[in-house]
């Protein structure tokens, strides 16, 4: 197949829906409750340091790939290394990044559903006047009942399914460009909000005031892992959206834009969860469950809280979305390229994502206790080595190939900088971001 000469309309279109694949459940949901795991302002510097040192450079890497192959991951890579005289072989980094994704997605479109939950009981007005202890107890309960779970799943599945296979996401272009702002507003409200509850102090220092005792290997890898997990970087799913790229943007430009909202959006999430939890005297180290106790409970305390938690859940549920279809695409794309149609590929994959979503669902009742690897059950596996082993192995393979196998002529042209431009960027990825990578995920080895 040739070059696609499809494009996003406006350099606008294509920064918001690349912040539209990275603001999701990674900033609301998984961020506060990582952090809460690994032991504050520890992980958040860190997450913050790969952030600058990896995922800037491995997304221009990841993106501009895309951007000078003009078709599906697969194709752009095999294409490309034929260019330079290198292995189409690369082309099974694609395939590799639709593995990763459809793990990844498995367990997202679980926690979508729980959103779905809370959305529909905020908008009921159920969370109005419970206690912290009620409404920790209720999520409890809704974790115990597989069947309510397993709807909210398959809902949440069916809608981004139905998206992807119409090809309508121009559609959620749109909405994405109301949904960041308000999205944003809401949760500067909440941290606003914040400052005056009696937990800010030890919040800020939680999150701010680094304990470096606090650092172990596990910390740093998490931490690594969540950068990528994040910038929905490492799986191809970026480099399917690079392929869309207009001619003029610069890349770096439309990179740090990304991850500048998509830090903020993190940090402020962050600030509002962590006021509640210490305001309570909660664990900061909850777990997957810290928003869906933290939040009824801040919101409760705002006049016209029911109100306002369900337009938040509606929001987010939003953000999930736009992050679920990025999701999908390297594996309809892969599915395309062995020749099947959008839809029918969008389906076979709707089923298996939801079959293994099952998996994660009965995680938390019937099947808490199966251990696939050490002590980790379903959910515990899929939350984490995808993310902190497979993103990172796959973003350093892309680096590898951006800055080392494909011409590097094409790839200045991809990236759009001058001579001078280039030469920073590519020292950066072959003598920073790789090394990196590689020898994180070594030291954790042993
Ligand atoms: N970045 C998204 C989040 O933070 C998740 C995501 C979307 C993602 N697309 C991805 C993660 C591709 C890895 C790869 O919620």
């Amino acid at each position: 197949m040739g070059e696609t000469l499809e494009r996003w309309s406006t350099r606008r279109a294509f920064i918001l829906a690349v912040t539209g694949a990275a603001v999701g459940l990674g900033n609301i949901w998984r961020f506060p409750y990582m952090t809460g795991e690994n032991g504050g302002a520890a992980f958040l510097v860190l997450y913050v340091a790969f952030v600058i040192t990896l995922g800037l450079p491995v997304m221009m890497a990841e993106i501009l790939i895309g951007r000078a192959g003009r078709r599906s991951p697969m194709q752009s890579l095999a294409h490309l290394a034929r260019e330079a005289g290198a292995t189409p072989h690369w082309r099974w980094l694609g395939l590799f990044g639709g593995i990763t994704v459809f793990f990844i997605l498995s367990f997202y479109s679980v926690v979508a559903g729980w959103s779905i939950e809370y959305l529909i009981d905020s908008a009921n007005g159920n969370f109005a006047g419970l206690s912290p202890q009620e409404v920790g107890a209720n999520f409890d309960a809704f974790l115990a009942d597989p069947l309510r779970m397993t709807f909210n799943h398959t809902l949440f599945l069916l809608l981004t399914m139905s998206v992807v296979a119409a090809g309508v996401s121009g559609g959620l272009e749109k909405l994405n460009n109301l949904l960041m702002p308000l999205l944003y507003l809401l949760l500067l409200i909440l941290a606003i909000y914040a400052t005056t509850t009696d937990g800010f102090g030890a919040a800020m220092a939680w999150l701010f005031k680094p304990d470096p005792s606090a650092i172990t290997g596990t910390v740093v890898l998490n931490a690594m892992g969540h950068a990528f997990f994040t910038l929905a970087l490492g799986a191809c799913a970026l480099m399917a959206y690079g392929a869309y790229m207009p001619e003029e943007q610069s890349l770096p430009r439309a990179v740090v834009a990304v991850a500048i909202l998509d830090v903020t959006v993190a940090l402020l999430a962050g600030i509002a969860i962590f006021s509640v939890v210490f305001s309570q005297g909660m664990d900061p180290g909850e777990g997957p469950g810290l928003m869906f106790v933290t939040l009824p409970i801040a919101f409760a305390q705002l006049p016209g809280g029911s109100l306002w938690l369900s337009i938040f859940f509606l929001l987010l549920l939003l953000a999930t979305w736009t992050s679920s279809i990025n999701l999908t695409e390297p594996m309809v794309a892969t599915l395309q390229d062995a020749g099947l149609k959008r839809g029918h590929a969008t389906a076979v994959i709707g089923a298996l994502v939801w079959a293994a979503g099952m998996l994660s669902v009965l995680s938390f009742s019937t099947m808490a206790e199966v251990h696939w690897i050490g002590e980790m059950n379903f959910f515990d596996l899929v939350t984490t080595v995808p993310t902190d082993i497979f993103l990172p192995v796959g973003g350093a393979l892309i680096a590898i190939f951006a800055a080392w196998v494909m011409s590097q002529e094409t790839a200045q042209q991809a990236l759009g900088v001058d001579a001078k431009g280039f030469r920073l960027w590519q020292s950066l990825v072959r003598y920073v971001s790789i090394p990196l990578v590689v020898i994180v995920l070594i030291s954790d080895l042993f």
